[in-house]
């Protein structure tokens, strides 16, 4: 009777640490044309969890959320003995029903530098528009700077996020606002967290802007929030607070983003994600390496090609909630599984030895 749901626990370990869900690269330049080995098993899962998520840079609110841990290549040159060799970025999405959730999680000592956003750490999350998008190129349009337009790539665009901390104080919410989004178009003015398409990494354009002609039809979608753990939390930062800690403090980076599932782009300059379906992102880190400000192309990517997000439905089946569960949720149910089971093995083993020495005792007294 026990051997059912402990062989049904197997199973369910078996799924869960199946290296095929643990994110990992490998990856390497190979002289001559580019090469990528990404490991084709990736997918990272948004599953429906309303109303767990706010929006302030800080993760406490995810520790039930499984995420993905990927190591960070150079993005134009992904070889693992190059890779940023500070930790992981850790990657988790959520949704609920309406809005999607992102949390980027990076081990870096802290760094600031107020105004100057190459001395502060950034993030991007690139997402597949066009079918003919590649990851490798930004969308891999062949036109030159000065001849790629919208029809002449055509079915190449990406979605991207950028972040570039300087002018966001930790904490506080950026992207999105009323103010830039009245002048149709993707930037964000308080806190660099702008709404960008691509055709490849020459012909970039925030949402609403272009070769051809501006469009006031578009928005900036994302907003966003920032923290690093080595800041102290109380009631708020003002600007006069930065750099908000001390250079160089050893801890972690997080950041929070939201989008609407759907939003309102015309252009093709945004992903849509739909539940039930998938989508093809990316995540890219910069950061001033020994103080050094860092340039655009010198960034690091979770993986040299697309991975894939699915948007889970609610109340979708038992298995992907349960392997959704934080595993620390999962060992602590199947350690109490066995001490259960334990328990009810020894008293079983301790009744049958005090019945067994009772009647050994018994016996002999009986002969005697
Ligand atoms: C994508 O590429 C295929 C094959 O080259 C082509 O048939 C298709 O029309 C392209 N899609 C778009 C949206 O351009
Ligand atoms: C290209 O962009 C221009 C300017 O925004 C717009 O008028 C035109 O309809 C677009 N063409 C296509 C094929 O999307
Ligand atoms: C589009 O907007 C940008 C930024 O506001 C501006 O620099 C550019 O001249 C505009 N392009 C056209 C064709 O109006």
């Amino acid at each position: 009777m026990l051997l059912r749901p402990q062989s049904l626990l197997l199973l369910i370990a078996a799924v869960l640490f199946d290296p095929a869900r643990i994110g990992r690269v490998k990856s390497h330049q190979e002289s001559g044309p580019w090469h990528c080995d990404s490991d084709a098993g990736i997918r990272i899962q948004s599953v429906f969890r309303p109303g767990i998520i706010t929006v302030d840079g800080k993760v406490e609110d995810w520790k039930d959320v499984s995420g993905s841990d990927f190591a960070l290549l150079p993005a134009l040159d992904p070889d693992a003995d190059k890779a940023y060799n500070a930790g992981k970025m850790t990657l988790k999405v959520v949704h609920d029903g309406n809005e999607a959730f992102f949390m980027l999680q990076i081990d870096g000592n802290y760094a600031y530098t107020q105004g100057d956003s190459t001395k502060c750490a950034s993030v991007a999350l690139m997402l597949q528009i066009g079918e003919n998008a590649t990851y490798h190129r930004m969308g891999g349009c062949e036109e030159e700077q000065n001849t790629c337009t919208n029809k002449t790539c055509l079915g190449h665009e990406v979605d991207i996020m950028h972040f570039s901390l300087g002018n966001a104080i930790p904490g506080r919410l950026y992207g999105r606002n009323s103010i830039d989004n009245r002048q149709g178009y993707g930037g964000d003015r308080f806190g660099n967290l702008n709404d960008v398409y691509a055709w490849n990494p020459h012909c970039r354009y925030l949402d609403g802007l272009g070769p051809s002609g501006n469009d006031t039809t578009a928005q900036n979608d994302w907003q966003g929030s920032w923290w690093h753990s080595s800041l102290t939390d109380h009631s708020g930062f003002i600007k006069e607070n930065s750099p908000y800690a001390s250079e160089g403090q050893k801890g972690t980076y997080y950041f929070e983003f939201s989008r609407p599932l759907r939003t309102k782009d015309s252009l093709q300059q945004d992903a849509q994600f739909t539940i039930g379906k998938s989508n093809k992102v990316s995540a890219a880190f910069w950061y001033p390496e020994e103080g050094k400000s860092w340039h655009g192309s010198a960034h690091y990517s979770i993986s040299c090609d697309w991975i894939l997000l699915d948007f889970v439905p609610a109340g979708s089946s038992e298995l992907s909630s349960i392997a959704q569960s934080s595993s620390w949720n999962f060992a602590t149910s199947l350690s109490l599984f066995f001490s259960v089971v334990a328990l009810c093995l020894s008293m079983i083993i301790g009744h049958r030895l005090s019945t067994m020495s009772r009647t050994a005792n018994f016996i002999p007294m009986e002969n005697l």
